[in-house]
């Protein structure tokens, strides 16, 4: 049987310890799970890999109503790949991993993060001082509008940076600053509208096929729904190119996260920037396992199941605790250590290593872009430890766990120098 908390409401409670709230208070009821109230909302709560195959496999939850608004507004939106479920879903996702998930695409993608970083590294170096969480967003951006065939200036880049940045930065808020940041959506659905259009009209005059479509715009814009033939509405087609490309910029995150871990792992260091490319994935996967970001997921029951001996109704809202099984000591030997070895030849379970998501991409919600999320950490612990000559100052790298998304406080200041890789000198802040 599922154990219940002795809560009333945990909301406040959530708030107050964050990325931690499941494990403390699986640490006090024992087990896999509890049951409990989120904003007055009866809630089941789970953690590892059970837990994680329960949720994500057999199509047992769905995303509606499974999120706060708030949360919704920000991340996803309604009619897009995430609210779909059965056929409808199974179609769109194939759609979104042949975009953002092929061999090509990765590669494409990744080439136009080096191009862009390379190009940047010059105005770091000029000013001498640089916020690798707001530089590196910016990079991203520059390279995923180059990826996905749209066309922006400056000017647009910074527009565009910033939506993207609030965007992912407030998704984790409530009130005044969360409006703030769908308003920000707003404006750039109204740009992403108007690409959509732009090449619906363009191809429209023209009388060419869907099949003509080469960039990943042009790909969403002509997409057609397989079982009616019809293109996405205009409203969907919108939200799902803002889906491919504001994750992308997210990766911003991950990015500062592994400066974090090569400055916090000099051994590490020195072993991948010495070649070892082997084991750059490695890193990156511990990188993705041990610094938080996505806290938890939400669903709701698609049909009446059993879990566990306990019964869960139609309808019941579940979260699954990511953050909470990626340090499980259930699932992982030592979660505290930072590790990259624990993946060394390791053919990684679905459901353990899951910051982004579980279970199968294709046959579920699991996120479409983390081959790729990983592809670009690659080459980012490539740019910083063979191409990008740096110091890190003293700041506060401390990273807390009570804000969703999380990154270090000064969001990794670096400091540009002259000279070879080699030559620079990474100094400790603690
Ligand atoms: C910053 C790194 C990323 C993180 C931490 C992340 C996290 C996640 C998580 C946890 C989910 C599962 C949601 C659920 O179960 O309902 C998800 C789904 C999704 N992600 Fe990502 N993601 C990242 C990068 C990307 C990228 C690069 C893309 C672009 C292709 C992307 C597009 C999506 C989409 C469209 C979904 C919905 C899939 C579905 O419902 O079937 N994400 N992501």
């Amino acid at each position: 049987m599922i154990p219940r908390t002795r809560e009333l409401d945990s909301t406040i409670g959530f708030l107050k310890d964050g990325y931690l709230f499941g494990r403390r208070r699986l640490d006090r009821v024992g087990g896999n799970a509890f049951r409990g109230r989120l904003m007055g909302r009866p809630v089941v709560f789970g953690q590892g890999v059970d837990a994680a195959r329960f949720f994500y496999e057999g199509g047992r939850f769905g995303r509606k109503n499974a999120m706060p608004r708030s949360v919704m507004h920000l991340l996803q939106d309604e009619g897009s790949v995430q609210s779909l479920e059965g056929e409808a879903h199974r179609d769109r996702k194939a759609f979104f991993i042949d975009v953002s998930s092929s061999d090509d695409s990765r590669d494409a993608l990744v080439a136009a993060y080096r191009r862009a970083w390379l190009r940047s590294l010059g105005e770091w170096t000029a000013s001498g001082r640089v916020t690798l969480l707001d530089a590196s967003t910016r990079v991203l951006t520059r390279a995923v509008l180059d990826w996905a065939g749209i066309e922006a200036d400056d000017a647009s880049i910074d527009l565009r940076t910033e939506e993207f940045g609030e965007m992912v930065a407030r998704a984790g808020t409530f009130g005044p600053v969360n409006w703030r940041a769908r308003a920000i959506r707003r404006r750039s659905e109204e740009w992403s509208n108007g690409l959509i259009e732009g090449v619906r009209s363009r191809v429209d005059a023209n009388d060419s096929r869907a099949d003509a479509a080469t960039t990943p715009l042009e790909k969403v814009a002509l997409y057609r729904d397989p079982t009616t033939g019809e293109r996405l509405p205009t409203e969907v087609a919108t939200v799902e190119l803002l889906n491919l490309l504001r994750p992308t910029v997210a990766v911003a995150r991950f990015v500062v996260f592994c400066a974090l871990a090569l400055h916090r792992h000099p051994a590490w260091r020195e072993r991948l920037e010495n070649g070892n490319d082997d084991r750059l994935r490695d890193f990156a996967n511990e990188v993705r396992r041990f610094y938080p970001f996505f806290p938890v997921i939400g669903g709701t029951a698609t049909r009446d199941l059993e879990w566990d001996g306990s019964r869960i109704r139609r309808g019941q809202w579940m979260m699954l605790d990511l953050y909470g099984t990626n340090h499980s000591p259930a699932v992982w030997e030592a979660p505290g250590r930072f590790d990259p070895d624990r993946f060394a030849g390791v053919n990684i379970e679905p459901n353990t290593l899951i910051p982004q998501g579980g279970g199968s991409a294709p046959g579920g919600h699991r996120c479409p872009g983390e081959p790729v999320t990983v592809d670009l950490m690659v080459e980012t612990i490539k740019l910083l430890t063979r191409d990008t000559v740096y110091t890190v100052p003293d700041q506060d790298l401390r990273v807390s766990l009570r804000r969703f998304p999380s990154s270090p406080t000064d969001g990794f200041v670096m400091e540009l120098g002259t000279g070879s890789v080699s030559d620079a000198v990474t100094r400790t802040a603690d």
